[in-house]
């Protein structure tokens, strides 16, 4: 296909588009998208081992993100690579371990029933937003030590005319046109984000003299190797970069549980009898049948060879979280919702480190994998857990609509068309 056919192809329905493309060419195929260098999708889990656990210096992650530079800070673990990368992550990594999340438990459960005796029942609702407001006072709760009171609402407020002044369409194509340098030479959204930093400043402050037991104050006790502290930017930058890696990815993933759940028979009395244990279970065959994210992606920065093939320096390769997740040898039937494949599995290898049904085969891959694997992995699965099981608990749903909803995308996750519409009573 020409290259603005792919084009339109992988931005409009990146998932059939892939399919087909392993239909016709195998397990690994190169795409051309846009003005990006040659795309190298690889669909089997042993040339996605082989990306994971490939030498970090050469295979980079953080320059796909470099557009989002002037928003998330100069110092965002997301943005940089080889040893500032694994420096940046050794500093953040004991706090999302996945001992500490069970710590946070109760605070989540207590947020998502707050949330849910405020929705209406008996009439066609949207949970997307809904969600969001969950994820959002998660983070701000959990994350950012935030007490429910004027500055947290404050800050909700601020963050959401952020959002939207920064992650609407058009600034995002501005965004790619004029590139970072410009944008942060222009200072274009220093007015939009100059509201935001001056509370989270306060916000590190307050915790720096009274901490409590929340990501932000272990991050304030975390040491570089050299003995010194996370400056008051590092903190910044990283708390902006869990607030918009975790806030939106862990909504959509909570959505598309309830859009299967609902549309599979006894889909949702089986998760209002089965708890936590059927939460999680359902939350990982929704990720999988789901993922929020399609692929991930790594500039080669040398020639390199993967699955066979000789690769030139400045090709990408993208793991294909999509097309290993529907591999029929792996997941019989892959494109049937069944959270049972994971109720069988012992009690939670992804929430331990492992890579999903049988432990470092990459064939559950929803949160990437090697050195750059989601930090907040363990957190988003206590969370859809946890929230998951209230909302059984509380609440009987069903689908508005008995058609599945269409897959949108919104930026770079993919998200339910109509943003999970149910009818809850
Ligand atoms: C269901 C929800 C989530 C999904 C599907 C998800 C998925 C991902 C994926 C695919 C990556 C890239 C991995 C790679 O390139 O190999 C990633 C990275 C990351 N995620 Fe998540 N994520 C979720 C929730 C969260 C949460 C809740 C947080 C934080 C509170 C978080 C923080 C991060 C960070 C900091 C990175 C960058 C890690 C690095 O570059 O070293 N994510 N996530």
């Amino acid at each position: 296909m020409p290259r603005p056919a792919q084009t339109v192809a992988w931005t409009a329905r990146p998932g059939p588009f892939m399919l087909r493309a392993q239909r016709e060419f195998g397990d690994a195929f190169t795409l051309r998208i846009g003005t990006e260098p040659p795309w190298v999708m690889l669909a089997h889990p042993d040339a996605v081992r082989e990306v994971f656990t490939g030498d970090p210096a050469l295979l980079h992650a953080g320059k796909a993100n470099v557009i989002l530079r002037p928003f998330l800070g100069r110092a965002s673990v997301l943005l940089l690579d080889g040893a500032e990368h694994l420096r940046q992550r050794k500093l953040l990594l004991p706090a999302f371990h996945g001992a500490r999340m069970a710590g946070y438990r109760d605070m989540v459960a207590h947020i998502a029933r707050d949330h849910i005796a405020t929705w209406p029942r008996g009439e066609p609702l949207s949970l997307a937003p809904r969600m969001q407001a969950i994820t959002l006072d998660v983070v701000l709760r959990v994350i950012f030590g935030m007490q429910e009171g004027v500055r947290s609402g404050e800050l909700r407020e601020r963050l959401r005319r952020m959002m939207e002044r920064i992650m609407g369409t058009p600034s995002l194509l501005a965004m790619v046109a004029a590139g970072p340098d410009r944008i942060e030479r222009a200072g274009i959204y220093k007015p939009a984000l100059r509201p935001v930093d001056a509370l989270l400043y306060e916000q590190i402050r307050e915790r720096r003299a009274a901490p409590g037991d929340d990501v932000l104050s272990l991050l304030l006790d975390a040491r570089h190797e050299d003995g010194s502290p996370m400056s008051d930017q590092e903190l910044r930058d990283e708390l902006v970069t869990l607030l918009a890696a975790g806030h939106e990815t862990t909504a959509t993933a909570l959505c598309w549980t309830a859009e299967r759940l609902v549309r599979m028979p006894g889909g949702w009395a089986a998760l209002q009898q089965g708890g936590e244990q059927y939460a999680e279970a359902a939350g990982k065959e929704a990720l999988r049948l789901r993922p929020v994210l399609p692929v991930v992606v790594r500039h080669l920065q040398a020639p390199m060879t993967i699955a066979g093939l000789d690769l030139p320096a400045g090709t990408v390769v993208a793991p294909s979280i999509y097309l290993v997740h529907r591999r029929g040898e792996i997941y019989p039937e892959p494109a049937r919702f069944r959270p049972e494949r994971f109720l069988t599995q012992p009690a939670s290898p992804a929430s331990r480190g492992g890579e999903g049904p049988q432990s470092g085969t990459y064939t559950w891959i929803p949160f990437g994998g090697g050195v750059r694997r989601c930090l907040g992995a363990a957190f988003a699965l206590m969370e859809l857990r946890v929230v998951l099981a209230e909302l059984g608990r509380e609440l009987d749903a069903a689908a508005v609509d008995p058609a599945p909803e269409a897959t949108r995308r919104r930026t770079i996750t993919m998200v339910p068309a109509r943003g999970a519409e149910v009818v809850l009573s």
